[in-house]
């Protein structure tokens, strides 16, 4: 080995010094029938090296359609992005050729869906649909694309890799079919991975198992992480900070556990005041009155106004931007930010 291979990388950053992941200022809208959904308004995040990002919001709130935009894998049409960057160690992918766009996608920033099994191919085993990501991406041979399959299935805890790897997905229970996609987004140790909703489809003890793997993982190849969820619940031990979307913006961002205990935005405070029980799987216990917003016709002002029970004639006619949040005293609460015009009264009671 060189010195050279020795050096030690910067964490969560390249050369330039800048973020692994810096979203700014995005917007995607959707072309419809009824109009322009605007289902992503102004969306700013940044995520590093070995960082989890929890992006928290009701259905609808764009979590989903941001993470597509990271991706590039957007529908466009009907999508389209009239603004903003999403910045790749400093390179905005947005301006990046298809085919700039394909090298990173899996090889640099990988994603899991919510359903593994209309994810993975039926017809073809689990061990050759992992190793073809070595056959086709490393240019490795069949016999050692297998091995990396099976060394691959060990990794994300599946017992009895080498008796399994030949085994099709439906032979698989739904907690095993979300590790193999776990699998298969680390197969090229991406520095990203972008997690939409991963456990949702799971039972309550296996969503437990899945997401703790999963933190594990991230950990160990100090990846950076976003963890798209709608269940508050299932993110408070994994994710670092969070950020709350409503109607295709970010309403709060937080340290996580700060967020929990005190909440800057109405909103937040709704969503954790519902935060489903363990024996009651599968319901949503929404305290907030009301739906979210037609995105076709967002609210003027607080896109939340129309649901919040401070709302003030400043609120139906000001947008509120993401405040930065301090201590009574004024004192800095660094990371911590809230678009509401009453984010003091909200926060200091
Ligand atoms: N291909 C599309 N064409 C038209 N509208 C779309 C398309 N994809 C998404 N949308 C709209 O964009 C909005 C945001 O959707 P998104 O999937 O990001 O929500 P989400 O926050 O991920 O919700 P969920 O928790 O239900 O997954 C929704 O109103 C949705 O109908
Ligand atoms: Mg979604």
């Amino acid at each position: 080995m060189t010195l050279i291979d020795e050096a030690p990388v910067p964490q969560g950053a390249d050369d330039s010094g800048a973020p692994l992941l810096e979203v700014r200022d995005l917007h995607v809208e959707f072309h419809t029938r009824d109009g322009v959904a605007k289902a992503v308004n102004g969306v700013n995040y940044t995520v590093n090296a070995g960082e989890t990002l929890a992006v928290l919001g009701e259905s609808g709130s764009g979590k989903s359609v941001t993470a597509q935009a990271i991706m590039g894998i957007l529908d466009m049409p009907p999508g389209r992005i009239p603004k903003g960057e999403i910045l790749f160690k400093g390179q905005d992918m947005l301006k990046m050729s298809g085919e700039e766009r394909r090298r990173i996608r899996g090889a640099k920033v990988a994603m899991i869906f919510q359903d593994a099994l209309s994810s993975l191919n039926p017809v073809y085993s689990v061990g050759f649909q992992l190793g073809e990501m070595f056959r086709v991406h490393r240019g490795m041979s069949k016999k050692e694309a297998r091995a990396k399959a099976i060394e691959l299935m060990d990794r994300v805890k599946i017992p009895a890799a080498a008796q399994r790897v030949d085994d099709y997905p439906h032979q698989f229970s739904g907690g095993m079919r979300q590790r193999i996609m776990i699998a298969m987004a680390l197969a090229l140790e991406p520095d990203l991975i972008i997690a939409d909703e991963p456990t949702t489809a799971l039972d309550v003890t296996v969503q437990a198992q899945v997401m703790d793997l999963l933190a594990e993982l991230q950990r160990e190849y100090n990846m950076g992480l976003i963890l798209i969820t709608h269940d508050l619940g299932v993110v408070a031990d994994v994710a670092d900070k969070i950020a709350v979307m409503y109607a295709g913006r970010i309403v709060e961002t937080a340290p996580v556990h700060e967020l929990y205990k005190r909440p800057a935005h109405p909103y937040t405070k709704g969503l954790l005041e519902s935060i489903p029980r363990l024996d009651r799987k599968g319901q949503e216990l929404y305290a907030i009155k009301g739906l979210p917003p037609n995105l076709t016709r967002i609210p003027t002002g607080c896109a939340f106004n129309p649901r919040c029970p401070q709302a003030t004639d400043l609120c139906r006619s000001d947008v509120p931007a993401l405040f930065p949040v301090t201590e009574r005293d004024g004192a800095d609460l660094a990371g911590r930010g809230s678009a509401c015009h009453y984010w003091k009264e909200t926060l200091h009671g």
